[in-house]
């Protein structure tokens, strides 16, 4: 099946992975839908060119994290993210979706939730990248200033699962469209860290 690929973007790489194919762009992207690995290839690809994306970096004042399209066509959508200290997606999946992210500028930290326990938590610095199935749910914040990301997802973003985790731990989950912002439903707001039976849940310091 042909589709539209329109030349675009790039993304970003790193040390989970180095970066195997810095050709690839959207136009020689297979007509079917990536894979965990093959969306890696192509944000860690589209890193390595930033006059691909540059331009779409921006954080406009008083408001929040800052995304762009930077592609979308059948199989895949790429998207440019600037985040602040404290930009939080709150919980979510990405319902059918596999995804990959480049951390072209600063740093995020990853978070995944764990029932019973301490919620996991990573930093992923700027060169490095990670990827993860539909099967993935976690949190995103901004860990440093002019922090800047590159996301793409396969099948293209269409719902996603926003969670909340309530007090005593009990997690619920709303559809929502993918142009729809992420934003944290917990009620203390940053992440929350799920406290072991019978103990209240205590705030993330960071
Ligand atoms: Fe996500």
């Amino acid at each position: 099946m042909n589709v539209n690929r329109s030349p675009g973007p790039w993304a970003p790489c790193a040390p989970r992975r180095p970066v195997t194919n810095p050709a690839m762009s959207y136009e020689t992207l297979p007509d079917r839908v990536l894979d965990r690995r093959e969306l890696r290839d192509l944000v860690d690809a589209l890193a390595a060119v930033p006059s691909r994306w540059e331009d779409q970096v921006d954080f406009p004042a008083g408001e929040g994290r800052h995304y762009a399209s930077l592609h979308r066509d059948a199989y895949v959508d790429v998207w440019l993210l600037c985040w602040r200290p404290g930009d939080d997606t709150g919980w979510h999946d990405h319902d059918v979706s596999s995804g990959a992210v480049r951390v072209v500028a600063g740093r995020l930290r990853e978070y995944n939730p764990r029932i019973g326990g301490e919620h996991l938590e990573t930093v992923i610095p700027a060169g490095q990248s990670f990827s993860f199935g539909p099967d993935h749910i976690h949190r995103l914040t901004g860990a440093a200033a002019g922090s800047v990301s590159i996301h793409a997802y396969s099948p293209p973003l269409w719902r996603l699962g926003q969670y909340s985790i309530g007090e005593g731990g009990v997690m619920r989950r709303v559809s929502v469209g993918y142009a729809d912002e992420l934003r944290p439903l917990d009620a203390a707001g940053g992440p929350e860290r799920t406290a072991p039976a019978g103990r209240p849940p205590v705030p993330s310091s960071g």
